[in-house]
């Protein structure tokens, strides 16, 4: 079968531009390894690991396996009133991978849900403790935590802010964004340096605004993924993190890109050193085969949610998916989770990380229309100057040049992002930097 064959009416794309690309289709027919395969039969090296997802690779037997043996066994179970083995299991390895008192597992089926999730968590959180008062959110400039409307809110993506901004949240603030374009051009493997206080504006005006004691929690991506891959200044988490111990604020960091090894680590948290008060997940827990996320947040947040004067037979915590701890996706989760045990594969992500980022530095550092080249862990992303009156054509432009020649990469704003399969071999990443040197030289 090849696109001429497909009827591609009723389908409507998520995030894409339908028109342009129902004149110039991609269709994946098939993926192993590091490569898909399309209906024309053509080979696509997974630049990105399909959106941050496939970290241990496509097709992958272990998994497939137990999501087969799974299918045999218990298909689906109720998520209410009742458990399965798999949610349990799965539930364990996350808490035992997360940091600190991190222990407590709610699953879900994705990104956007779990950022809900948290938000609802954080309220139902302070109200049991009698501090129904604390609802303000703050969120950060550029931040992505899905397209729910919670996660929108605290989010800080502009084109949300302009069709959807009638209906967010109301009690939201966000903190500015953390990227400099002068002093944070250029960096590799590390944080970069500011010599500016970003979070003074906090302290100074905007906790004071809404007077602290008002602020149930502050939800940040400890590097911002979707925006395009900035990495905050040196210290700005765990200054972060104090300030809100400082005035009783739930710290909430958003791992859905971050989580499960991109950084060399299991989590961005054990990264940087810092301990949220809850973490979200999704995406490469289950290596993107069934959706799955979920939120893991410390023990206090339980007990206090367990410290009810309620009946017993009265739910602590209004909230739950059909589909939360289901048994396939929870066991296509152990079985990732065992791969990337057994394949020691957070350790590979962080020496492929080294290899990608001194390549694409020595690549694109001092290229002509490259502004801006930012690596850490195993992703990276290469900024173009924006094109006049056309903001992220270039990029996109890029992104489709780079695909005919058989790489899939991820356009963001004005970047260009790779963030392969942790698997990748050192001579894939040549390939990746080399097809879109070749690129990005034909289009500046
Ligand atoms: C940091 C972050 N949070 C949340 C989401 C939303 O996840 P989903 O698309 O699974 O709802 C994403 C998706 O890319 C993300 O990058």
């Amino acid at each position: 079968m090849t696109t001429t064959d497909l009827n591609m009416d009723s389908y409507w794309l998520p995030f894409t531009p339908n028109r342009h690309f129902k004149q110039q289709p991609r269709v994946f027919v098939a993926a192993s390894g590091m490569h898909f395969t399309t209906d024309t039969g053509q080979q696509v090296l997974d630049g990105i690991s399909s959106l941050w997802c496939v970290t241990a690779g496509h097709n992958r037997k272990p998994i497939n396996e137990a999501i087969k043996a799974q299918l045999d066994t218990l298909d689906y179970a109720t998520a209410f009133q009742a458990g399965n083995d798999k949610a349990f299991a799965a539930a364990k390895m996350v808490a035992d991978l997360a940091p600190g008192d991190l222990n407590k597992v709610l699953f879900c089926s994705s990104g956007s849900e779990a950022a809900d999730t948290a938000l609802k968590l954080a309220l139902a959180y302070h109200r049991a403790r009698g501090e129904g008062h604390r609802n303000i959110f703050i969120g950060r400039e550029k931040g992505y935590h899905g397209v729910g409307f919670g996660g929108m809110s605290v989010g800080g993506i502009p084109a949300n802010r302009k069709v959807f901004g009638a209906a967010l949240l109301p009690r939201v603030d966000h903190l500015r964004f953390t990227h400099d374009p002068v002093q944070h051009a250029y960096y590799n493997g590390v944080e970069p340096q500011s010599e500016e206080d970003l979070l003074a504006e906090l302290e100074q005006r905007i906790l004071p605004l809404h007077s602290p004691e008002n602020v149930a929690a502050i939800i940040v991506e400890p590097i911002a993924g979707s925006a395009g891959w900035y990495v905050p200044p040196q210290g700005y988490l765990k200054r972060l993190r104090q300030i809100c111990d400082q005035h009783g604020i739930l710290l909430i960091f958003d791992e859905v890109i971050t989580g499960f090894g991109r950084l060399g680590v299991s989590f961005a948290a054990d990264y940087f050193d810092v301990v949220p008060d809850m973490l979200t997940f999704a995406k490469g827990v289950s290596n993107g085969v069934i959706p799955l996320g979920g939120v893991v947040c410390r023990d206090k947040l339980y007990a206090a949610m367990m410290n009810t004067n309620a009946p017993e037979h009265v739910i602590e915590f209004f909230h739950g998916y059909t589909y939360s701890g289901h048994p396939v996706a929870c066991a296509a989760a152990i079985a990732t989770l065992n791969v990337f045990k057994q394949e020691q594969l957070f350790a590979r992500a962080g020496q492929m990380g080294k290899l990608l980022g001194d390549a694409l530095h020595a690549a694109f550092k001092g290229m002509p229309g490259v502004v801006s080249v930012r690596t850490l862990g195993l992703a990276g992303a290469v900024e173009v100057a924006p094109l006049a009156g056309a903001p992220g054509k270039r990029a996109y432009d890029i992104f489709l040049d780079c695909f005919q020649k058989g790489l899939l990469v991820r356009p963001a704003g004005e970047n260009i992002v790779l963030c392969p399969a942790f698997v990748v071999e050192p001579a894939q990443i040549e390939q990746m930097v080399a097809t879109l040197a070749a690129s990005i030289k034909s289009r500046v």
